[in-house]
């Protein structure tokens, strides 16, 4: 049975003050919907991705929330894996239209940050994390363990790190929904304010406000629809410290291996791919990961421009979480949408979304393909 991305949707990532949550979710499910030139009662089922509105605005319940803007209130519920949360949603999703009970789903993610202030929502996201082991600790000092290790092992330069922030930043400025249009330097890069040493405020994806959706269908129609050939699933412990290495994500390793086995594809086949750069080093990591590069290579290979246009593989062409902003909720669910875009554009024909959780304790993978 095969999966097509009928209908997409990305709202403006960014400090959005004059929109509410509820907002973000009906704007991003009703332009999906519409895109895929479908009625609202053409929605079997909702598949609502959303990590912290319970703690960020006190609202939970979102199936019931996103299902009310249908007439038909078709069947909704929501799914929670911290970052990873859309990239989850759309497994569900998919895993439901396997099933046949549904042949056309909406998968929509939305998370709305900046209501409160950054040390509450640090506060938020640092319940990703295991709050007992890792009681305190915060999501750029966990990813500052990892790159302090990375550097160790590897010898992984400030340089390094640098680059793949300049590089999504120069990235974002093709992507009309990302959060920064705006270019940096390596010494901007260098030089900007130490948030977790060695990861300053430009290695650190923002606090973010925004929502993604994709309206996919089992159904005939999809015409000249991208397909989802591909999708892998891998988890590792929540403790960092619990993990066998800390210069990689295992997670990722076998969410790749399952999604690429699904779709018949090598990991050289790809021309795009978007990974979770929610720090600079996770692009490393990722890239490593997912085999594009060998263990210690990718820091190197992204100063080489290897990571971009006219490089080896176009590495967050919609800018990153970095620049592009991370409504955590809906992130892996934008990476999906973005890459659909461009194939529905016609500037690539195959691509890899990678999204994470945490630490790295979910990683999912999806493979986009042209019809
Ligand atoms: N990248 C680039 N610019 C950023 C930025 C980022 N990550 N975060 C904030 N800025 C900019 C703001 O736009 C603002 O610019 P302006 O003065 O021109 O308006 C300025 O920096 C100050 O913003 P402010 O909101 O006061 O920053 P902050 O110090 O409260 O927050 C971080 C900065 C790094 C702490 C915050 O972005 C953060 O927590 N990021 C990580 C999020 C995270 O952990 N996500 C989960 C990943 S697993």
């Amino acid at each position: 049975m095969k999966i097509s991305i009928i209908g997409t949707a990305i709202t403006k990532f960014g400090e959005l003050w004059s929109l509410s949550l509820e907002d973000l979710f009906k704007q991003a499910s009703l332009e999906a919907v519409e895109s895929a030139e479908l009625d609202l009662a053409d929605v079997d089922a909702i598949f609502v991705a959303n990590m912290g509105a319970g703690a960020f605005e006190g609202q939970m319940h979102l199936g019931a929330l996103v299902a009310s803007h249908f007439p038909h209130h078709p069947p909704a519920m929501r799914i929670e894996g911290a970052c990873a949360s859309g990239g989850l949603a759309l497994l569900a999703a998919q895993d439901a239209l396997l099933t046949g009970r549904y042949q056309t789903v909406l998968v929509v993610g939305a998370e709305k940050m900046t209501d409160v202030s950054s040390a509450e929502a640090t506060k938020v996201l640092a319940g990703a994390a295991h709050i007992n082991n890792e009681y305190g600790s915060t999501f750029p000092s966990l990813y500052a363990l990892l790159a302090r290790q990375h550097q160790q092992t590897y010898g992984t330069t400030r340089k390094q790190l640098s680059v793949v922030s300049v590089k999504n930043h120069r990235h974002a400025l093709d992507n009309p929904y990302a959060q920064f249009h705006k270019e940096f330097t390596l010494e901007q890069v260098n030089q900007s304010q130490l948030v977790a040493d060695p990861l300053r405020l430009l290695d650190c994806s923002p606090l973010s406000d925004g929502a993604a959706a994709v309206v996919l269908t089992t159904k005939n129609n999809g015409g000249r629809a991208p397909l989802l050939t591909g999708r892998g699933h891998g988890m590792d412990t929540l403790t960092l410290a619990d993990r066998d290495s800390l210069t990689s994500l295992t997670a990722t390793k076998r969410a790749a291996k399952q999604a690429l086995s699904d779709a018949n594809r090598q990991i050289t086949d790809f021309p795009v791919v978007e990974v979770h750069d929610c720090f600079t080093i996770a692009e490393l990591l990722a890239l490593e990961d997912l085999g594009i590069f060998d263990p210690g290579e990718a820091g190197p290979a992204s100063v080489d421009g290897q990571t971009t246009y006219g490089g080896k593989v176009v590495v967050n062409p919609s800018g990153g979480l970095k620049a592009s902003g991370h409504p955590v909720g809906a992130t892996g669910i934008k990476q999906v949408a973005y890459l659909a875009r461009l194939i529905m554009e016609g500037k690539f024909e195959l691509a890899l979304a990678h999204n994470v959780g945490g630490s790295g304790a979910t990683a999912v993978v999806h493979i986009i393909e042209a019809s």
